[in-house]
C-alpha cells in the first residue's frame, strides 16, 4: 500500500544528499562558517551585563531557533559567489565566513520574525520560537540578532572602508525590502488589494530574492570584480530567489 510519510521522508533524504553534493566543494568555507556563527551566538551572550537567572533565559531564548540548523544557503551565495567572482585563495576566508554569518542572522530573524506573523507552531520540525517563548520574545531577540549582523559587518576591518560600508548598505537595504514584501503579502492576503501576476512577483522579489541576489551581490563585492561582473551575479540571485519562493 502506498504510504504518503514515507514517501516524503524518502523524498527529504533524496533532498538532503543532493543539497550535500551541491554544497562538497565549499564544505571548508561552510564549517568555518559554523564556527563564525557559534563564537557570535557567544559574543551576544556576552553582551549581558551580569550573569543571572533573566541572562540564562535570554541565551535560552537565543539558541532555540539554532538548534535545528538550517540549509545554509544564503551563506552558501556568498561563498559560491566569491569564488565565482575570481577568489582564489584562502587569504578571504574568515572574512566571508564572517560575512556569511552576519547574513545567516539577518535570515534567521526573518524567519523568527515571520512565525509571528504565520503564526507558526513549527520551524524545522521543531517548535518555533513564537510557540516555544511567544511573539513578544520572538520579536526581540529577532531584532538582537539584526544588530549582531550590523557590528559583524562593521567589523571587518580587513576590508577597504568603503567596501564595508557598500555592504551595509546593499544588506540593509535588502533588510527593508523583506520588510515590505512581508508588507505586501499581508496586505494581498487580506483580500483589501486583489492579487495579480505583477503584485505577486514583487512581493516575492521583495521577500525573498531580495536576500539570495543580495547574497550573490554581497560575495562579488568582497573579491575585486567590477561592478558589471557583481550586477550578474545579482541577477542570478535573483532568478534563484525567485525560482525558490
Ligand atoms: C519565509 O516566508 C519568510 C521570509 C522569506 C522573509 C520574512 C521577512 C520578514 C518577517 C521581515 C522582517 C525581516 C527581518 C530581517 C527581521 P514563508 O512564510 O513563505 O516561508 P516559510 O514556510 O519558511 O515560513
Ligand atoms: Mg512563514
Amino acid at each position: 500500500m502506498y504510504n504518503l510519510s514515507e514517501t516524503l521522508d524518502k523524498n527529504k533524504i533524496s533532498q538532503q544528499k543532493r543539497l550535500k553534493k551541491i554544497l562538497s566543494p565549499i564544505q571548508t568555507d561552510l564549517s568555518l562558517m559554523e564556527s563564525e556563527l557559534e563564537l557570535q551566538l557567544k559574543e551576544i551572550e556576552l553582551s549581558h551585563g551580569k550573569e543571572n537567572e533573566l541572562s540564562r533565559f535570554s541565551d535560552k531564548l537565543l539558541q532555540h531557533p539554532f538548534k535545528t540548523g538550517g540549509k545554509r544557503l544564503r551563506p552558501a551565495l556568498i561563498i559560491f559567489s566569491s569564488y565565482a567572482a575570481g577568489r582564489r585563495g584562502l587569504d578571504e576566508s574568515k572574512d566571508i565566513a564572517k560575512l556569511a554569518t552576519a547574513v545567516e542572522l539577518i535570515h534567521s530573524a526573518s524567519l523568527i520574525h515571520d512565525d509571528v506573523i504565520d503564526e507558526a507552531m513549527f520551524r524545522r520540525g521543531r517548535m518555533s520560537a513564537a510557540a516555544r517563548y511567544g511573539n513578544k520574545m520572538s520579536v526581540l531577540i529577532g531584532d538582537v540578532l539584526l544588530t549582531q549582523f550590523y557590528m559583524i559587518v562593521s567589523s571587518l576591518t580587513n576590508l577597504a572602508a568603503d567596501t564595508r560600508f557598500a555592504l551595509l548598505d546593499l544588506l540593509m537595504t535588502v533588510t527593508k525590502r523583506m520588510c515590505y514584501g512581508e508588507i505586501y503579502e499581508e496586505k494581498l492576503r487580506s483580500g483589501q488589494i486583489k492579487v495579480n501576476q505583477e503584485l505577486y512577483l514583487d512581493t516575492i522579489d521583495n521577500k525573498t530574492a531580495s536576500l539570495m541576489s543580495g547574497c550573490c551581490r554581497a560575495g562579488a563585492m568582497v573579491t575585486d570584480t567590477t561592478s558589471e561582473e557583481q550586477n550578474m551575479l545579482s541577477k542570478f540571485g535573483y532568478h534563484l530567489g525567485m525560482a525558490y519562493q
